[in-house]
C-alpha cells in the first residue's frame, strides 16, 4: 500500500487483487468494511475487463470524460472481489488523468483500489503535506504528484431505472455532464431516501472543529456566541472583531480555483484552534454545488 496522487485528491492505493494489502487500507483509515472501494485503471479496455455491462450512455461518457475525475458505478464481473465492493453487485471504476498515476497504472496488470487518503470521515488530502500529517510513519511511501489539480473527489455516476444517475456530485459538474450528453441527470438522493453506502451518509468530509454553513456571514458572525472564529468565504474578505482568521477560496470568484483551495483551507482553519468555523455558501451551480455538498456534510453533527 502506498499513497498516490490523482487529479482529484490523494488516495491510499493497493493491488485490488491482494486482500491483505486492501485490508491495510481499511485498517489505516479506520474505515468500516461495509464501505466499498473505487478501482483505478489507465484504459477503457482495463475498465471493460472489470465490468459485465456498460449502458450506451455510459459508453459515451467514458469516451467524453476519461481520463478524468469521474467514477462509473457498473455491474461487476466475477473477477472483482467482494471485499472491494463490500459484497455489492456493482463496482466503482475510474480512469484518472494525473500523468504520474497514469504512468504507474500502465505498468500494472492489476487495478489499484484507492479511497481518499484521509482517516474515515475527515477532510480529503490534496497535497503530500496533508497525507503526511494524517499518516506519518504509517505508510511506506507517498508518490509526490504535487497539489491536486481539481481538489474535489470524482463525480460518481451510473445508470439506474433508465436514467443517468449521479450518486456523488464531484469534480465534473452536473451541468457539464448534461451539456455533453444531452441527458437530464438524476440525483440519487432525490430519487430515494435510502443510503447506498456509509460514504453517502450525511456526516463526512469533516474538520474536527464544528462547522456552520450560512448564506449570510455578517448575520451569523454578529449573532455568534463565540469570539474566536475561523471564516471560510468565497470571494470577499470579511472584517469582524470575532474573526481570528479568514480564508478566501477565490478572490476573483472562480469556482474552479475555489474547488482547488477548499480542503487545504478547511484543514488550515481546523488546525489553528478556533471555536467554530463559519463557511459561506457558494452559488449553487457548477462546482459551487459540489463545494456546498461537501460543506453541508462537514457541518452535519453525527
Ligand atoms: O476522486 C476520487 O474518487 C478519490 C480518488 C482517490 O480517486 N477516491 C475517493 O474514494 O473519493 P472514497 O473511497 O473516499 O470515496 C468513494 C465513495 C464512497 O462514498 C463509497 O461508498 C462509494 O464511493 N463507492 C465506492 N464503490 C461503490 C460501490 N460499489 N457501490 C456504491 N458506492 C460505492
Ligand atoms: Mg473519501
Amino acid at each position: 500500500m502506498i499513497a498516490i496522487p490523482t487529479e482529484t485528491v490523494y488516495g491510499l492505493a493497493a493491488n485490488a487483487f491482494d486482500e491483505k494489502a486492501v485490508d491495510k487500507i481499511y485498517q489505516l483509515k479506520n474505515r468500516p468494511k461495509t464501505n466499498p472501494l473505487i478501482l483505478h485503471v489507465d484504459s477503457k479496455e482495463k475498465l471493460e475487463a472489470l465490468v459485465s455491462e456498460i449502458p450506451v450512455a455510459i459508453h459515451t461518457m467514458i469516451d467524453l470524460f476519461t481520463p478524468g475525475p469521474i467514477t462509473f458505478l457498473l455491474p461487476k464481473k466475477e473477477i472483482v472481489p467482494d471485499y472491494i465492493t463490500a459484497g455489492k453487485e456493482r463496482v466503482g471504476v475510474r480512469i484518472p488523468s494525473h500523468p504520474l498515476l497514469l504512468k504507474l497504472l500502465s505498468t500494472l496488470d492489476f487495478p489499484l483500489a484507492a479511497p481518499s487518503a484521509n482517516p474515515s470521515n475527515r477532510v480529503s488530502a490534496t497535497s503530500v503535506a496533508h497525507v503526511i500529517r494524517y499518516f506519518e510513519g504509517k505508510i511506506p511511501m507517498v508518490l509526490d504528484g504535487g497539489s491536486c489539480e481539481k481538489g474535489l473527489e470524482s463525480t460518481i455516476v451510473g445508470w439506474e431505472n433508465e436514467q443517468l444517475t449521479v450518486y456523488r456530485v464531484g469534480a465534473i459538474s452536473t451541468e457539464e455532464i448534461e451539456n455533453a450528453t444531452n441527458l437530464k441527470v438524476h440525483f440519487f438522493h432525490s430519487m430515494s431516501g435510502k443510503i447506498l453506502t456509509p460514504g453517502m451518509m450525511n456526516k463526512h468530509y469533516s474538520p474536527i472543529t464544528p462547522l456552520k454553513l450560512t448564506d449570510n456571514l455578517q448575520f451569523e458572525l454578529d449573532k455568534s456566541a463565540f469570539d474566536s472564529i475561523g471564516v471560510l468565504s468565497f470571494s470577499n474578505e470579511i472584517i469582524h472583531p470575532k474573526v481570528k482568521k479568514n480564508v478566501v477560496l477565490s478572490k476573483k470568484g472562480d469556482l474552479q480555483e475555489a474547488a482547488k483551495n477548499l480542503y487545504k483551507h478547511l484543514i488550515e482553519l481546523d488546525e489553528i484552534g478556533v471555536d467554530v468555523i463559519i463557511a459561506e455558501k457558494l452559488p449553487n451551480f457548477g462546482l459551487g454545488r459540489t463545494i456546498n455538498d461537501r460543506l453541508e456534510r462537514a457541518s452535519h453533527k453525527e
